[in-house]
């Protein structure tokens, strides 16, 4: 079996539900279900034999090494972390809880179980680190896009802290061998996509009548990629990815915010047109996310060229089926719109002018 840490959240309960569309290969999923982490994703798997969820902490290493010498999985796929740049400005304590102590810890169950096994496990255990692009920090209009010799320089409290992550996956594989691979993906949509990030908020809001809130000028762009790519491009990786390396995914989908936002409101003026008027009218700009990166872009022609991985999805076709999905999810969303979920909304929102 594969053990996929973070699994109840946006990218990992993708991952798993695809993982066990494509495969019979049982996943053994750790979370510790944080706000961010939701069951429901994965209610289609109750009765499946081939999913075992445990809710545990990746920084509680008793937990880990004891999960690994039950089920002994052939490869560790590690998601969990917290993921919000925004709520890495109002809190960064958390993030260096999880996202550094927490991957420390579960590498240091991982090296322990590895040495447990025999020659044969050991060359063919596999620890995946999902990561992100914005440990590259922020590109100028004209740069060039992010390449996997891009200097590290994060720039927000989550970005410093995947970094940090990032540096001891690479420091587990020289010093004592692990076999570690690690990709740094763009920016994801889709299905079960938590509503504090920019598409699903957007989508809810709209549908609710609130405003649209675009930070600053609107025009920092993003790098879009349909999380089903993400995920497919992540078991590419994990099949035949060169131990030690690190991977670039990236949809080659470059949009300013504010385009983004427009193309949400032309899709559901179509799709569930207001009585008056339309969705474009309940856009406004709001103060700036403090150290807001400009622009994200990722080359991804390594993973072309060496393991033959592309998108599948165009952004106009990827946006289209993420709408939808909305439309067709709303119970979803709204059992997350919940008490803490306002309380985040308070303090992410009332006081941007
Ligand atoms: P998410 O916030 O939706 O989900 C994170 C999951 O991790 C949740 O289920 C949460 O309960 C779990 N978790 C958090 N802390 C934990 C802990 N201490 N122990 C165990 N589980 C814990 O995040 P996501 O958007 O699905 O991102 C998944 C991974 O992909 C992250 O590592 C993120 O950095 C990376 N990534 C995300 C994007 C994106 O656009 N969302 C892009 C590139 C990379
Ligand atoms: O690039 C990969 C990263 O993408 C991942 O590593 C992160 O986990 C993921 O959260 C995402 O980070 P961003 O900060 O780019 O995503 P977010 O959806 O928060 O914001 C996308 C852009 O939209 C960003 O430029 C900020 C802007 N924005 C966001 C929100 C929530 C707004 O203008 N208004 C908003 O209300």
């Amino acid at each position: 079996m594969i053990l996929v840490t973070g699994g109840a959240g946006f990218i990992g309960a993708n991952f798993v539900l695809d993982w066990l569309n494509f495969s019979d290969e049982a996943v053994l999923n750790v979370d510790k279900l944080t706000y961010a982490g939701n069951l429901r994703t994965l209610q289609s798997l109750q009765n499946d034999e081939r999913h075992v969820f445990v809710r545990a902490d990746i920084c509680d290493q008793a937990s880990l090494s004891t999960l690994l010498a039950e089920h002994r999985p052939r490869a560790i796929l590690h998601f969990a972390a917290e993921s919000h740049v925004d709520r890495s400005i109002h809190g960064p304590a958390d993030f260096v809880q999880t996202n550094v102590v927490g991957t420390f810890t579960l590498l240091e169950a991982a090296r322990q179980y590895w040495n447990t096994l025999d020659a044969a496990g050991k060359a063919a255990f596999r620890f995946l680190h999902v990561s992100t692009d914005e440990v590259f920090g922020s590109l100028s209009e004209t740069d060039s896009q992010f390449s996997e010799a891009t200097p590290y320089a994060p720039n927000s409290p989550y970005s410093a802290t995947k970094a940090g992550s990032d540096h001891l996956v690479r420091a587990y594989h020289h010093t004592y061998g692990l076999p570690v691979l690690t990709t740094n993906c763009s920016n994801n949509y889709g299905p079960y996509q938590f509503p504090e990030k920019l598409i699903p908020l957007m989508i809810s809001n709209a549908l609710a009548g609130k405003p649209l809130p675009v930070y600053g000028d609107g025009k920092n762009v993003r790098d879009w990629l349909y999380v089903g790519d993400h995920c497919s491009a992540i078991r590419e990786v994990l099949a035949r990815g060169m131990l030690g390396e690190t991977y670039n995914i990236g949809g080659w989908n470059e949009k300013k915010n504010i385009d983004v936002v427009h193309t949400l409101c032309d899709q559901l003026n179509r799709l569930r047109p207001k009585e008056q008027g339309s969705y474009h009218d309940q856009i406004t700009y709001v103060t700036d996310r403090p150290g807001h990166d400009r622009r994200y872009a990722i080359d991804a022609r390594k993973l072309e060229r060496e393991l033959g991985w592309k998108p599948t999805e165009t952004f106009e076709t990827g946006i289209a089926r993420t709408v939808q999905w909305y439309l067709d999810n709303q119970p979803w969303v709204d059992e997350i719109i919940s008490g803490d979920y306002r309380k985040w909304v308070e303090t992410n929102y009332t006081q941007r002018a």
